[in-house]
Order: C-alpha cells, then structure tokens, then sequence
C-alpha cells in the first residue's frame, strides 16, 4: 500500500486539530455567544444571536397552502407547500417549486433590481400555477443575518456568502419585498395592454351593438383581475437555520437545534428566554425562543487566530467581506474548495505532486469546487476514479497513484476541519441548553453530499459533548421551504387563532 508523502503530511499538518484546539474553540464560542445574548455587549459582540420571535414548535397539525420564498444561495426558489394531514408522517405534504437563477450581476448590483427579481420570479411562479386570485400566507426564507423586530419585520445586518446588493443593508426586506410587488404595477400594464387588444375587439363589437356601456364596464374588471396578479400575504420572515429546525421539529418533537454546512455555516437552538438579554417582548409560555446565532462571524475579532492557517488568511484576503464570515471560511462549501485548491497549488509549485507540472486550471482561484472533494472522497479506498477525473479536467497531466493518494489525503484534511470545527459548535450549543436528549437538524450541501461528514460531525460531538448528552444529527428536509411553510402555519395559527 501506499503511503502519504512525508512533504504532504508536514504541509498539510497545520490543518489538524488537536482535542485541546477543539476545547478551546467550544469555550471560545461559547463566551462570544453569551456575549451576543446579552443587552449591554450584543452591540459589540461578533456572535450576534438574534432572537428569530419564532417561540412554538410545529405540533405536526398544521395544515392548509402555504407560499414560500427562499433566497440564500445563489439560486432563488418559490414554493407551494400543501401541509395536510394531522400525523408526522413526512409524506403528508405537497410541495411544488421552481429554482430561478440570481446572476452575478444581480447579487452585486442595486438592492432594488434584486427585490424586482425576486417579484417577477413569484408572480411567474403564480401565474404557471394557476393561483391568480389567492391570497395565500407566505413565508420568507431570508438566508443572512438579520436583526428581527418581529415575525415580519426584520433589517439586514451586513450580507454574507458573495452578494452585495447596494441599499440593503440596514433595511427591512419585508418592506423592500413588498415595495418591489408593488412597483410591479408597471408590468402589469403591459399585460393590460396586451389584454386592451382583446376588451378592444369586446368594446367595439359592444359599439356596434350600441351597448357600449357594458363593453367598458368589462374591460377595468378583466383590467382589475390583472393588477391582482401578486397579492401576497407576509406571515414570517426566517433564517434556512430556523427553517431547518422547524421542518425537523414538525416530524421530531425533540429537535432543539438547527444547523446549516452548505454555501455557509450558521445554526440555531431553542434558548430560555430568561438567557435573552436581547428579548423585548413578553414572557409568557413558552418561555423560549429560537435564537439565530450567525454563527458564522465568530473568529471576526480574532479568537480563532491561534488555529488559522496562511490558506485561510488567503482565503479571506480574496473573498468580498474581508476580515468577515471567519469560522464560515473555514468550514462551509463557499469556501473549503479554493482551501484545499491552495494546499494542491502550493505543494505542485513545490515539486511535491504531479511532478511539479501544474496548469493554469490549478492555479485559478475558485476552480477547485467543494464538490470535487465529495467526489474525490467518495472514491474507495485505494481506487482514483473520480480523483483522476477532477484532475483530468484540471488539465494535469502525469498524475501517479501516489498523486491521487496525495490529493485525497489533503481532501480529507480540510474536510475533517471543516467537520470537527462544525462539530465544536454544536457541542458548544448541546452543553450549553443541557438538556439530556436532542435532535439536531441539518441541511446544506456540504453535510449533504459529502460522504463521511456525517461521521466525522457525530464522532467529534460525542467526545465534546458533556457526558450524559445524547443527541442525533437528522438530515433536515428542504427546511428552507417545508420550514418556512411551517413558521408561516404556526405564525398565522398565532395570528388568526386555531383552525387557519
Ligand atoms: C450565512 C448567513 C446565515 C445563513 C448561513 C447558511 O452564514 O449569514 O444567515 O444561515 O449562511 O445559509
């Protein structure tokens, strides 16, 4: 069998945590998210656990049609979800949906074409379903940090994950969806138009019948059906993590936490409200509240420095929000690829791979996808199909087994970080609500289509976690669709009372 490359092994060591660093990592969290919790440091802290308002969990008797916007990657999709019946089984719910691309140009540009977009893509989504005159109760799936003041009020605090849309930030999104629904009334005069073509042909057949009159009458009807054609009804706005934790919740009554690894990282947990410095509302039962933790920042004021790494410095330095997102560009999928791409340009400059003859697919930042380290790591042991693939369309060349060997064995390495750094934090979360048994959701591609991070999450938890925690990590189904339909349920239920 072959061994690691010695050169490998001693570059790629930086990248391994010890139990200690992981201990660390966990207190480290752990004080920055009671920093974050707090009223008099929140402003300050870098963990900026925002309580969602979302305090009751899904019973599984939540029913009826809901519409659901989801938008965090660098897809957009809308939603219908029927939730139906009154057991947990996960089948008991329909659901329709359409992706729509968000380009570069829209992630980067002005915040108002951003919102344009996202209001023409649900008045299609309407219109191809047919749903013209319902009003259906929506649910917003709005996948950055936001400080909420409410169910359906909430301000971006800064974006994350690549987009950067002027005017935004520091805004209420669910004011800004609204106005961009109803700048749509543009557009809907052009289909007014088109139609005046048709109540032109009625009018002047009505002319000819001299009933005039009725002729004109029908026309601002078919006119006023049209103007209608996007009437929404915002129930909730919420995070994927929270999505996630819901969808869970609904089929799990044990479900407390919600974790994102996939474009980024994030999580969420249920927290006393008598922990919520933050909390401005009241305190009647239940006494808790999902807290979106944002995650993500944490490291942003330097407390990981003792683990980071030049590639995560380079990382950093290249991405959009510099100095930002630092424990999120260690771990998430937006980020792990061009990680381990460094490692793989380093070592080849060095002579250390494919016989020191790189190429310029190798050395272009962002070319090595976090989904190749799935593959190459879905290759078993001691076989390098999908390893020689990846290289192959990297345009190398000379690649030995020993290279393929190599390539995976520094997969592996960036992948377990990503895994136990992740893993910390859920630990961090499990001690910290001590309570004996939990579910944790999850969702996001990494922890997806990754073949071992599953097991990585679950071995490193259960040496972090205090004795006595069980807990399980439960694939979480499309939380930021289902989950935003059931916030939308438990929200309107709240609103309305029972029955909606
Ligand atoms: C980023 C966002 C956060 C989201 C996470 C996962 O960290 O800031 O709100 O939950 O990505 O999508």
């Amino acid at each position: 069998m072959l061994g690691i490359s010695d050169k490998v092994l001693e570059v790629c060591s930086e990248l391994i945590l010890s139990e200690k660093h992981l201990n660390e990592v966990m207190e480290r969290l752990r004080k920055e998210i009671v920093k974050g919790l707090s009223k008099e440091t929140n402003e300050t802290a870098t963990v900026k656990c925002f309580p969602t308002y979302v305090r009751n969990l899904p019973n599984g008797k939540e029913r009826g049609k809901f519409l659901a916007l989801d938008l965090g990657g660098t897809n957009f999709r809308v939603l219908l979800i029927e939730l139906g019946g009154d057991n947990r089984e996960p089948t008991k719910f329909k659901m329709q949906s359409k992706i729509y691309a968000i380009p570069q140009n829209i992630m980067l540009g002005p915040g108002e074409a951003l919102f344009d977009h996202i209001a023409d893509c649900l008045a299609t989504f309407i219109i191809e379903n047919s749903m013209k005159r319902e009003v259906l109760p929506l649910g917003f799936t709005f996948s950055f940090p936001l400080r909420q003041e409410g169910l359906t009020k909430a301000r971006l605090v800064t974006w994350t994950k690549g987009f950067k849309c002027a005017g935004v930030e520091n805004e209420d999104v669910v004011r800004l969806l609204k106005e961009a629904i109803c700048r749509r009334g543009g557009a809907e005069i052009d289909i007014m138009a088109i139609l005046n073509d048709t109540t032109g042909t009625l009018m002047s057949s009505a002319y000819r019948n001299h009933n005039c009159k009725i002729g004109l009458i029908l026309a601002l009807w078919l006119s006023m059906i049209i103007i209608q054609d996007v009437e929404i009804d915002v129930c909730a706005v919420l995070n994927d993590t929270t999505g996630t934790l819901m969808s869970c919740a609904w089929l799990n009554p044990n479900c407390r936490v919600g974790l994102i690894v996939g474009t980024g990282t994030n999580a969420c947990y249920v927290e006393k409200l008598e922990n919520v410095g933050l909390w401005d509302s009241d305190y009647n039962e239940p006494a808790k509240v999902i807290i979106n933790t944002e995650w993500g920042a944490f490291g942003d004021n330097g407390v990981l420095d003792f683990i980071l790494t030049d590639y995560d410095r380079d990382v950093d330095e290249q991405s959009i929000n510099r100095g930002k997102q630092l424990y999120e560009k260690m771990i998430s999928g937006m980020y792990m690829g061009e990680i381990a791409r460094l490692i793989l340009e380093r070592l080849t400059k060095d002579g250390h791979l494919f016989n020191g003859q790189g190429s310029d697919n190798l050395y272009k930042r962002g070319n090595f996808f976090t989904k190749y380290i799935s593959e190459i790591e879905s290759d078993k042991p001691g076989e390098y199909q999908n390893c020689r693939q990846v290289l192959e369309e990297l345009c190398l060349n000379y690649i030995t087994d020993q290279d393929c060997k190599d390539v995976r064995y520094v997969c592996e390495v960036v992948s377990k970080r990503a895994a136990q750094m992740a893993a910390a934090g859920v630990a961090c979360l499990l001690n910290k609500m001590g309570e004996k048994s939990v579910v944790v959701a999850v969702d996001g591609s990494v922890y997806r289509f990754h073949p071992h991070f599953h097991n990585l999450m679950t071995e490193t938890i259960n040496r972090l976690a205090d004795p006595g925690i069980k807990f399980d990590l439960m694939l979480s189904e499309d939380g930021s669709g289902r989950g935003a339909a059931l916030v939308a349920a438990v929200a309107c239920h709240n609103r309305t009372g029972p029955g909606n």
